[in-house]
């Protein structure tokens, strides 16, 4: 009986899922390099635009080497078919904008990715899809929010920056007993520690940028769905509308697949040390960490993931501690990215999130004081060093 990739282990998945070898028998995934291909004879051409024969056309509509990538976290994730997007955001706006139209209704979680919320509350109003935002922990909010017309619900768990965590097979009930899509952004949670379609979530979408690179080099993202989904929701719109991964970062990113367990989880074990750390520290008012039994929803963490991922946020007294803070880091980077193997520290308030209101922010939980971290693969002593010290520094002028 020949091996069925779904029955690998997910390190097999990882390293051999969706390899498609050319003549040449590489050993690493061949990268293509071209923008269209040629075809036999004319017929052979009519029949690849007809759909009759497979093959590829044209690098917006498919590539062998963006197929690895696709194939692979297809199988990752357990999703009949994967699309990948040149970004995290392409992939977010392309899985709403195939299951909306003018006149729906969007259900999402307030506590939201800058961006995703800029798409949510301005973009698809401008094109006739009303939408409302609710405490994501509130499943009365997310059932009262419900309208005739509500086609999608979008949640984003653990949120960004305040990992806030949704349960989602209860939210997914609510949505289909509405007759409503759920879409969840699994970025924070990665494909290791969270498994949306086994949740009851009918489109996953992925920055790719983050921790399945890794390694800070290209953006990309990802739709994942049924195969009918696809075909209906999502084929003509990414043909169409181009928003296609290059092949040169989906052979980056299917790269970055080879190693993404290892790294994710051994950077899950040194955020936990370091939540312990954070959270025992006297300049700290509040923790937030997925993994940790302080979290407010640690019971539903237990339940829908297999571990606290790789990124906390904490609250200190002040925008002016919060800034000491990123200051007095020497190990740790100030950037916006997360998922990376180097450590990084943001001031969500300034950067990522600047773009929502100050109201919205606050009523998010989301404070001038608040530092997110995602914490990379350098070694735990060093970056608890770093974080003490920059912890002792945001206290000590305050
Ligand atoms: C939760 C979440 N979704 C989507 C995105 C967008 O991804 P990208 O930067 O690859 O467009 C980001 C970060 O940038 C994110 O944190």
């Amino acid at each position: 009986m020949a091996e069925d990739p779904h029955d690998w282990e997910i390190e097999t998945q990882l390293v051999r899922g969706g390899m498609a070898r050319s003549p040449y028998g590489e050993i690493s995934e061949a990268l293509f390099l071209t923008q269209s291909f040629a075809y036999p004879d004319a017929a052979s051409a009519d029949a690849r635009f007809s759909g009759d024969k497979p093959g590829f056309i044209y690098q917006r509509f498919g590539n062998p080497t963006t197929q690895i990538f696709e194939d692979r976290l297809a199988l990752l994730e357990g999703a009949e078919v994967c699309r990948a997007t040149a970004s995290g955001m392409a992939a977010v706006t392309s899985a709403l904008m195939g299951l909306l139209r003018a006149g729906d209704h969007l259900v999402a979680g307030r506590a939201l990715f800058g961006s995703c919320r800029w798409v949510v509350a301005e973009l698809l109003p401008r094109y006739g899809v009303e939408t409302t935002f609710v405490d994501a922990t509130d499943l009365g909010a997310w059932q009262s929010a419900v309208r005739p017309n509500t086609k999608v619900f979008l949640i984003e768990t653990p949120a960004n920056p305040l990992l806030e965590v949704t349960d989602v097979q209860a939210v997914a009930d609510i949505a289909h007993a509405a007759g409503a899509l759920v879409v969840l952004d699994n970025v924070f949670a990665t494909p290791i520690f969270q498994k949306p379609l086994e949740l009851g979530t009918d489109v996953v979408v992925y920055s790719a940028t983050k921790h399945i690179d890794g390694q800070g080099r290209v953006l990309g993202g990802a739709i994942l769905s049924t195969a009918e989904r696809v075909e209906n929701a999502y084929k003509d719109l990414l043909r169409h509308t181009g928003p296609a991964l290059s092949p040169f970062n989906a052979w980056v990113l299917t790269k970055g697949l080879e190693t993404l367990e290892l790294r994710v989880r051994r950077q899950a074990d040194t955020a936990a040390h370091l939540a312990e750390l954070v959270g025992a520290h006297s300049a700290v008012s509040r923790l937030f960490y997925p993994g940790h039994p302080s979290h407010p929803q640690a019971a539903i963490v237990a339940r829908q993931m297999s571990g606290g991922g790789t990124v906390l946020a904490f609250d200190l007294e002040t925008q002016e501690a919060a800034w000491r803070f990123l200051d007095a880091l020497e190990i740790v980077d100030i950037s916006n990215n997360l998922g990376d193997a180097k450590s990084m520290a943001t001031h969500p308030s300034t950067t990522t999130h600047r773009s929502v209101p100050e109201t919205e922010r606050l009523a998010m939980g989301l404070t001038p004081g608040c530092v997110r971290l995602s914490v990379g693969l350098e070694g735990r002593g060093d970056l608890a060093r770093d974080v003490t010290r920059a912890l002792d520094r945001a206290r000590a002028n305050g």
